[in-house]
């Protein structure tokens, strides 16, 4: 089986779930290649070195430019604040390297489509981290809408909302910063929601959005306090191209959410609801069943659900958040190795950009606004 050669650029939360991922990779899939953790760059050489030998890493560079131009790298995965996703992924594309971007694609979708002209005529697999396209139960739910199960899809309300800035003494961070985040929930969680929506229920044809900043001010690290320039919270009116109407919701504020990215379809013939937080699992309404037995019934994933069987024979013996990277790791290599497709490109991404730009500015506007044909 062959060595894939992975360099991490980034060590934070996302960079050790990656790390876990590569490392967990092949004795759950055995194959078909072998990421391994071959090179890590953060931010100075005392931080990556402490990293490099924490999570397991051949060798450190302080430098990332020094990981991009390393001739035996074939894969640079980018796990930094999102301002940086961009140089290094144009250095990395440019060196010839397979990129694997964590969410979202870059600050705007004007960045993000330098990354895509990058790309155009290379033979380079490219990835993004969406990585909770990857629940084996979302396969399930896929196929199930795909074979119109639940009928014609009318409607989709979905939220993607968490508490982790809630509290207005958690300090100001770099996702409080329009040049490090560009927008604020919106952009962090919001983007998943986007990405699952134009999964299941296809591309957006408009959307009119409302935003909030709730806590303009937070203290940072240093005891200076600072404006907070992006959205806590977010909301939207959406229409489908397919004709569906849609609710998208999105805050990092919500108190007692946790990982709380859900949502309900409601289609012709029965309906799904599904919540990360009860990740293994999917709620489904059958308006054919007979009277009297009409409701909602709960599956939990099995073995026909799409990578379960790999993790666990048995039914029902749930994956966490970590397993869907492993998942996305192997649709990397997949990708590489055989040409497979993956679950979001950096043309997908692309267009994932443009909705949040056409969200941020319907809400500055107060206005719906359109988004161009191919989005
Ligand atoms: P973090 O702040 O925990 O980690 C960022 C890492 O980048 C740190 O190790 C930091 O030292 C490093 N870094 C900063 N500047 C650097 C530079 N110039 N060169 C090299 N390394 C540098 O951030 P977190 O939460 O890991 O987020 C990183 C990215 O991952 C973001 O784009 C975020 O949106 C995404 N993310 C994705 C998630 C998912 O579920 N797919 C979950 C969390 C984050």
């Amino acid at each position: 089986m062959r060595d894939i050669a992975v360099g991490l650029i980034g060590s934070g939360y996302i960079g050790k779930t990656h790390t876990i991922a590569y490392k967990a990779h092949t004795s759950v899939f055995g194959g078909p290649a072998n990421p391994v953790c071959t090179a890590l760059a953060d931010a100075g050489q005392a931080r990556a070195d402490e990293a490099a030998t924490r999570l397991g890493f051949g060798r450190a560079y302080g430098d990332w430019r020094d990981l991009v131009a390393a001739p035996d790298i074939d894969v640079v995965a980018i796990a930094t604040p999102n301002a940086m996703h961009k140089d290094m992924a144009l250095a990395a594309i440019r060196a010839g390297k397979h990129v694997y971007i964590e969410k979202p694609l870059a600050l705007d979708a004007r960045e993000a489509r330098e990354i895509a002209a990058a790309l155009e005529g290379t033979a380079l697999v490219h990835m993004l981290g969406y990585n909770y396209l990857c629940n084996p139960i979302i396969g399930t739910l896929k196929a199930l809408l795909d074979a119109g199960e639940i009928g014609e899809i009318l409607h989709f309300r979905g939220r993607h909302n968490e508490d982790y800035m809630a509290d207005p003494a958690t300090p100001w961070g770099w996702r409080c910063s329009r040049a490090l985040s560009g927008s604020g929930t919106i952009g962090d969680m919001g983007s998943h929601l986007i990405s699952m929506a134009m999964h299941l229920v296809g591309p957006v044809a408009a959307i009119c959005g409302d935003i909030q900043t709730v806590i303009a001010e937070r203290t940072d690290g240093t005891g200076k306090v600072r404006a907070v320039e992006n959205e806590d919270q977010a909301h939207a009116l959406v229409r489908f191209r397919s004709g569906a109407m849609g609710v998208f919701e999105s805050s990092r504020i919500a108190q007692g959410k946790k990982q709380g990215l859900a949502f309900e379809i409601v289609g012709s013939k029965g309906s799904v609801e599904f919540d990360q937080e009860r990740m293994n699992e999917l709620r489904l309404y059958d308006a054919g069943a007979p009277a009297g037995r009409r409701g909602f019934k709960t599956i939990l994933v099995d073995t026909s659900c799409p990578d379960f069987g790999a993790f666990c024979p048995a039914p029902g013996h749930g994956l966490g958040y970590n397993d869907l990277k492993v998942i996305e790791v192997n649709r990397l290599m997949r990708a590489i190795t055989d040409g497979a497709p993956v679950p979001v490109n950096v043309f997908d991404a692309v267009v994932i950009e443009e909705v949040i730009d056409a969200w941020l500015a319907s809400a500055a506007g107060r206005s719906w606004i359109d988004l161009p044909p191919g989005a």
